[in-house]
């Protein structure tokens, strides 16, 4: 039997009609638009047709020829003539569409070339797996710091101290008077600094000494499993951290979550921005909530965090001096057990851009070095022999390092 081939046709979808429906446009698989002028065009948005070669008769082809994948988003936001969509993380803007009726929170489901075409649900839909923000979850974030550690395992950095002390446990603790004062309250402490040099480990310190409800919100971890929902966690935790007597809301790692908005950004960072943003703008002078945020790369913040009565005071943690050196040294011995007379000093003057992380690491190897000698007590000569692992160890990670990949 001989097969019939019809004359060559193209495939079009319908993308507009007019009112009068004597002008349709039409999308071609090849991204060009035709215009189609006529009495009584027959077809409406979405119906995929064949258009003959003379482009002269139009008729209906099955729509699985050019098949379009549906998306599902949640409407966030409705302005005259424009809808913002949320689908999957990502926002679009569309056109209101005419023929569906939308609030704020509906699920719909839409199309590409055409837009939203149905309501699926008044409410919004939540991520598979993901279980709702309620206080339990809230209750995850208050971390308890209590009697891990104290300021006497913070060696050295008198002055970072010091300053932590007063624009994080003086405002908390004396919130009545600085209120009668009618000063601006400090709301965001910002700790900078390369990594390993304390930044975590003070904030826990301090948020242990204040007596205040302590909320620790790890960037990458929010980022990752609370994903679709952080904005929606931040709410809530700034919500209840408002509530308490005194309350320290901490970022860790603050650029992973909140780098520059900029077009290539994250959506989820760019909404988490908004929504810290939005939560600090929101303090009542009654509300006695300190945010301290760490980062090591400061550049990479949001310019908006920055600003008055968000994060505009900053605390930098830079490499220690030789007698920071030696007071970390001291402070991180200071839990084990140790003979007497250890070269803390020679150590010191050794250790020169070492950072407080990559001091302390001596200790580990000189614990090992004991114990592989049969011994549960630090000699000086483990203690040694800890600094020359541990500067090996430095040497090849800078040997590694191309010129290329140094900050
Ligand atoms: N001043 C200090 N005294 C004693 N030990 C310290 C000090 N600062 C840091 N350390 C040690 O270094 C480790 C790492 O510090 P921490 O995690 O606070 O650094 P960080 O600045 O937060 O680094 P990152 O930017 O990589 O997160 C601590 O767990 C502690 O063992
Ligand atoms: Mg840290």
């Amino acid at each position: 039997m001989d097969a019939e081939v019809s004359a060559p046709q193209t495939v079009a979808r319908v993308r507009y009609v007019s009112e009068d429906r004597t002008t349709a446009h039409l999308d071609l698989r090849s991204g060009e638009v035709v215009t189609c002028t006529t009495q009584g065009f027959d077809f409406g948005p979405g119906d995929v047709v064949f258009i003959s070669a003379e482009r002269d008769a139009i008729t209906l082809a099955p729509s699985e020829i050019w098949h379009e994948e549906p998306w599902v988003g949640v409407v966030r936001l409705l302005r005259t003539g424009q809808v913002v969509i949320d689908v999957g993380g990502r926002l679009k803007v569309l056109p209101e569409p005419s023929s569906v009726d939308l609030r704020e929170g509906n699920t719909v489901k839409g199309f590409d070339a055409l837009g939203i075409t149905e309501v699926l649900s008044e409410d919004p839909v939540r991520y598979i797996d993901l279980p709702a923000v309620d206080s339990v979850t809230v209750e995850q974030f208050k971390a308890s710091t209590s009697g891990v550690l104290s300021f006497d395992d913070f060696g050295g950095y008198p002055e970072i101290v010091e300053r932590a002390k007063e624009l994080i446990e003086v405002p908390l603790e004396c919130h009545e008077a600085l209120k009668k004062i009618g000063a601006r309250p400090i709301k965001g402490v910002l700790f900078t600094g390369p990594p390993g040099t304390g930044k975590t480990m003070l904030a826990r310190i301090i948020a242990d000494r204040a007596n205040a409800e302590f909320y620790e919100i790890s960037g990458p971890e929010v980022l990752s499993k609370w994903y679709g929902q952080s904005e929606e966690l931040i709410r809530k935790i700034f919500e209840d951290a408002a509530m308490q007597a005194r309350a320290i809301v901490f970022f860790d790692e603050m650029d992973s979550l909140a780098s520059q908005r900029s077009e290539d950004s994250h959506e989820a960072s760019r909404r988490i921005v908004g929504q810290l943003l939005s939560a600090m703008d929101g303090f009542t002078i009654e509300s006695n909530v300190v945010v301290i945020a760490t980062t090591n790369r400061p550049q990479d913040l949001d310019a908006a965090l920055r600003r008055p009565g968000r994060f505009d005071w900053e605390i930098n943690f830079t490499l220690p001096s030789v007698k920071d050196r030696e007071a970390i040294l001291r402070a991180s011995a200071r839990s084990l057990n140790t003979r007497e007379g250890l070269a803390h000093e020679q150590i010191a003057e050794r250790t020169t851009n070492w950072s407080p992380a990559e001091l302390s690491a001596i200790w580990s190897e000189a614990a090992l070095l004991a114990v592989i000698d049969s011994r549960d007590i630090i000699l000086n000569e483990d203690y040694i022999g800890g600094y020359e692992r541990v500067a090996s160890h430095r040497k090849r990670l800078a040997a590694n390092l191309s010129p290329d990949s140094e900050r």
